[in-house]
């Protein structure tokens, strides 16, 4: 699809489906290079980002199979090429996970220099110095980092900053790099945990998940363990703020509450209603919501992945709200296309911006310009009036299955042409 055409104004009802975290199957995929056995993933989220990285794997000479509907199977013990394909892993920030495990099994990795994002610079440097921490040696092409390690051993290493794929790619690597490595300042986002949850299964020896310290003591071979991927709370946290802005109730299922603790709280806050099960939220019309400002924080704070539909969410709110990125430096230009919707928001520098609500929005033409703006600008056409067409959807599609389908059976008027 290419764009998505919606006619605003709909209520919604029914039961919604949360899929497969995408910041956990792109990690476990990159993990399975760890392993020469086979491994078969379930609950694999079929969207863009998942596709993408398997195609990468199978250029680095692994097997993928779909075995059904969001059931994969990988066996990495053909793994060779120690050259990410430049093109591939350009399109994809993801891919600088597959440095620890590739470095790890074979002792050297090529890098291409990730190009800047919609969302920021995102650099590597913490990756590069985590890597020589560990023994490797990195030089630099015009394009590209070359990472090689004659011997690698267990060490101590802080970030200097929390990273959360820069975690998850350390880990990978010290798993079986002989030794014991000390991780600090580490990111604690749940999917880290899935992670390593799953690694340990493997065989690895990884303590301290879920607090800044990680402990790992280096093994020489893991063993393979399947997994299901645990349900996305980003998506789930979505579908939350979809239910409060048409005021209707839908049933978000299979999803983990608990992982959305400061999201639900901060909802609260706003005078959104919900109900909370062990596996679902069920959202509740509400007829006002209170204009209240918002600051993203790493994990367990409120998640910059979630910054965009709370955004919105407050230009229905009664008030003026001050919302807060410090993660990434380019995640709220993307205002500007609700102030052509008919928004209130004012920026004051890349980071912050203030809302005056509540505004009625209009249906626009617009272009979706990543993906956790993108699904906002959907839920925007979902209560302007008139119809909203979203084009460059293919960022939306990067990490939503089936969104166009999904939707529609809610009640929601949307069409993908
Ligand atoms: N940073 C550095 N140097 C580094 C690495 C990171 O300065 O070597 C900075 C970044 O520029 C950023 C901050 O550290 O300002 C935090 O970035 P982090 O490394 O945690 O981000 P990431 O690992 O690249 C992951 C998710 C993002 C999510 C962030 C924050 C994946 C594939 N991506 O990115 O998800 O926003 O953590 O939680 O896990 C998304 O799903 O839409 C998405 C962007």
């Amino acid at each position: 699809m290419t764009q998505y055409l919606i006619e605003g104004g709909s209520k919604l009802s029914g039961e919604i489906e949360v899929k497969g975290a995408k910041n956990l199957v792109l990690k476990v995929l990159a993990g399975c290079l760890l392993l020469d056995e086979e491994i078969t993933i379930d609950n694999v989220p079929e969207i863009g980002d998942v596709l993408k990285m398997i195609e990468i794997l199978k250029s680095l000479g692994a097997k993928v199979e779909k075995i059904s509907h969001g059931q994969y199977t990988v066996c990495a013990k053909n793994l060779a090429q120690t050259q990410l394909d430049t093109k591939l892993a350009q399109g994809l920030r993801a891919s600088i996970v597959l440095s620890g495990p590739l470095l790890a099994r074979l002792k050297e990795v090529k890098i291409t220099k990730p190009g800047g994002c919609p969302i920021g610079q995102r650099p590597i440097d913490m990756f590069l110095a985590g890597f020589e921490a560990l023994g490797a040696e990195t030089t630099e092409e015009e394009n590209s980092f070359i990472v090689k390690a004659k011997k690698l051993r267990g060490a101590n290493f802080i970030f200097t900053r929390v990273s959360v794929t820069g975690t998850e790619t350390l880990i990978m690597l010290a798993t079986l790099t002989p030794g014991k490595t000390v991780l600090k300042n580490c990111a604690l986002e749940p999917e880290i945990s899935g992670l390593v949850n799953w690694l340990n299964n493997c065989g690895a020896k990884i303590s301290g998940t879920g607090t800044p310290t990680i402990i790992i003591e280096g093994v020489e071979k893991l063993k393979g363990r399947n997994l299901t991927i645990m349900p996305d709370r980003i998506e789930a946290g979505t579908f939350v703020v979809m239910g409060l802005l048409t005021e209707s109730s839908i049933k978000i299922s299979n999803c983990e509450p608990h992982c959305l603790e400061i999201f639900l709280a901060m909802v609260k806050k706003t005078g959104g209603s919900f109900e909370i099960g062990s596996n679902y939220i069920l959202t509740k019309p509400v007829k006002k919501l209170k204009a209240t400002d918002l600051i993203t924080h790493e994990y367990p704070g409120y998640p910059t992945d979630l910054q965009a539909p709370f955004t919105l969410l407050m230009t229905q709110a009664e008030g003026t709200s001050l919302i807060h990125d410090p993660i990434f430096e380019g995640r709220l230009f993307f205002t500007d296309k609700l102030n052509q919707m008919g928004a209130n928001i004012i920026m004051c520098d890349p980071h912050r911006v203030i809302i005056n609500g509540p505004t009625p929005l209009f249906g626009k033409k617009v272009d979706s310009p990543d993906l956790r703006a993108g699904i906002t600008l959907v839920l925007a056409g979902l209560i302007a009036e008139g119809q909203t067409t979203i084009g460059n959807v293919y960022q939306i599609e990067r990490g939503y299955e089936n969104l166009v389908g999904r939707l529609q059976q809610i009640g929601a008027k949307i069409k993908g042409t």
